[in-house]
């Protein structure tokens, strides 16, 4: 189908005690991302000195078994070591988001084609504003233009993407990324993707938030001659607690079915699962991925396989 099917990564991935998870992840994903060690704080914890070493493990790796790798994530408010904190002025804060960029981006060179520039800059807050951050605060604005400028400067190869979550369906952050990106599609900045990161749970109604038309309404924002791509970028889907086991996995199935099915309507350029297995989920107690803890597929593994074979 021509589709990235992915799974976020750690360091698990390398424990010689647990040859499932590298088993499984090669076996049924042909895509990952790493899960931390891509972060600021990850790589760049030391201001003089990027630490490459995990995130060169997981990309080695993935090279080597034939998948592709997303890149995650250059600037976001999370995930930010002290010293960022102590920088006190616009010229600094510019410089030193585009040297990570720059030193990040050049390094993974050849390995890593798709990016998620910047996560999460729309707040939740009423009207959606850019969120608080010491980008925001310090730079201003147009530190995501800067971002995306960076990143395009070190690796014009790369697709780059803005990447959120709750904007899954039509609502009104959807509507403020759509805003945001539609500008930067005007001025010219180098964007050439979005992702939706679909933190669910089995409540969600894909058809009801109008998945589709969101997606789409994203796809008709490219360039005449390229759509914008789109992917679903960190698929869990939560079990609610108390209610029958099976219902909520049949849920389960359905709501990754439909979610999938959405994503391929539209041509969407991946599909990547928050995990490999419920047992090293962010959010294990909600056992919301596609392999149980046992490595075994879940309903949700069939209905995504039956969904690919279509
Ligand atoms: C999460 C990881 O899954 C956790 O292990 C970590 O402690 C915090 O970050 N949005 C994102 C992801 O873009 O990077 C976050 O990942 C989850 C929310």
């Amino acid at each position: 189908r021509g589709l990235q099917f992915g799974a976020a990564v750690n360091h698990t991935l390398f424990d010689p005690n647990e040859p499932d998870y590298a088993r499984t992840l090669n076996r049924h994903f042909n895509a990952v991302v790493a899960e931390n060690a891509m972060k600021w704080a990850g790589l760049h914890n030391n201001r003089e000195a990027f630490a490459f070493g995990f995130a060169d493990a997981i990309v080695d790796t993935a090279v080597k078994n034939g998948q592709t790798v997303r890149g995650h994530t250059l600037v976001w408010h999370d995930s930010l070591p002290p010293w960022v904190y102590t920088i006190q002025t616009r010229e600094e804060l510019l410089r030193a988001m585009q040297d990570h960029v720059t030193g990040v981006v050049t390094h993974f060179r050849g390995r890593v084609h798709i990016w998620d520039v910047v996560n999460e800059a729309i707040s939740d807050a009423p009207g959606h504003p850019l969120r608080p951050s010491p980008f925001l605060n310090l730079i201003g604005p147009d530190f995501i233009d800067e971002a995306f400028r960076a990143t395009h400067a070190a690796d014009p190869g790369a697709k780059l993407y803005y990447n959120d979550y709750n904007t899954d369906g039509l609502n009104g952050k959807s509507d403020a990324v759509y805003e945001l990106v539609r500008g930067m599609l005007a001025r010219g900045v180098p964007i050439h993707g979005v992702g939706f990161q679909a933190h669910l749970n089995t409540d969600f109604d894909v058809k009801g938030a109008q998945v589709q038309a969101n997606l789409q309404r994203f796809r008709d924002l490219g360039l005449d001659v390229q759509m914008t791509d789109v992917q679903m970028t960190e698929v869990n889907v939560q079990l609610r607690p108390a209610r029958p086991e099976a219902d909520e996995l049949a849920r389960q199935a359905a709501v990754y079915r439909d979610l999938l099915r959405t994503c391929l309507n539209v041509q969407c350029a991946g599909f990547v699962t928050w995990g490999v297995t419920d047992f090293n989920s962010w959010r294990a107690g909600g056992r919301p991925l596609i392999f149980d803890d046992m490595y075994d597929p879940k309903p949700a593994f069939a209905a995504v396989a039956q969904e690919l074979a279509r």
